[in-house]
């Protein structure tokens, strides 16, 4: 039976953390680390909602902090599906921090991360479809086959001549 298609929204999926001491570096900012497994785990709950089955992290795209976040900020990670392939779904997460005694709200990174669904025995499986809806969610869908096949070649998953998306970026046809 083919599985239903489901459109980002259904994936949506919105986590909120305070900074407490333990999760800081000696500068009384958010650790990079900690960071990173927040994001690890909103996005498998999105990649989740999407899949209805275990997902596993199969890559994480590059990550960049913009801003430090500082002891008693307030964490805010959205995560959605951005578009499902066979098995693989990819992941956009957006993270912002909150001083909210002072009001303050600050962009502090996003990423891209891919969970593959698997079976009991860690198998892939397929997935449904992903359909966008919205003007940003169709943008973001249409970047998910040049950025997959980015991870794919430097993961040597996927020959540089294969990669029909990247050809025209890095002009591999002239
Ligand atoms: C991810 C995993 C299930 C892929 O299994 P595999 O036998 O290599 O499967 P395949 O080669 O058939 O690929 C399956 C899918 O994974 C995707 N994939 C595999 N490696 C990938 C990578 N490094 N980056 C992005 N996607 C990847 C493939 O593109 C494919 O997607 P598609 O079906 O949508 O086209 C397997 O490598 C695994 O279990 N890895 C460990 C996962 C884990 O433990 N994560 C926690 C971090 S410690």
């Amino acid at each position: 039976m083919p599985k239903q298609a489901k459109n980002p929204k259904d994936t949506y999926t919105i986590m909120t953390e305070l900074v407490l001491p333990n999760d800081t570096n000696p500068l009384n900012n958010l650790m990079g680390g900690r960071l990173m497994h927040w994001m690890d785990i909103v996005s498998a709950i999105a990649a989740q909602k999407h899949c209805n089955r275990i997902v596993v992290t199969a890559s994480v795209d590059n990550i960049s902090f913009q801003h430090p976040i500082a002891l008693g900020d307030v964490v805010t990670l959205e995560a959605k599906v951005t578009r499902a392939f066979s098995s693989s779904v990819e992941v956009h997460i957006v993270v912002k921090g909150e001083n909210i005694p002072s009001g303050k709200k600050y962009p502090s990174n996003s990423a891209f991360f891919t969970f593959v669904a698997v079976d009991q025995s860690g198998r892939p499986i397929d997935v449904p479809e992903l359909i966008p809806e919205t003007e940003e969610e169709q943008e973001l869908f249409d970047g998910a086959l040049r950025r997959r096949q980015l991870r794919l070649v430097l993961g040597k998953r996927m020959k540089p001549e294969e990669a029909t998306e990247l050809k025209s970026i890095f002009k591999l046809d002239e």
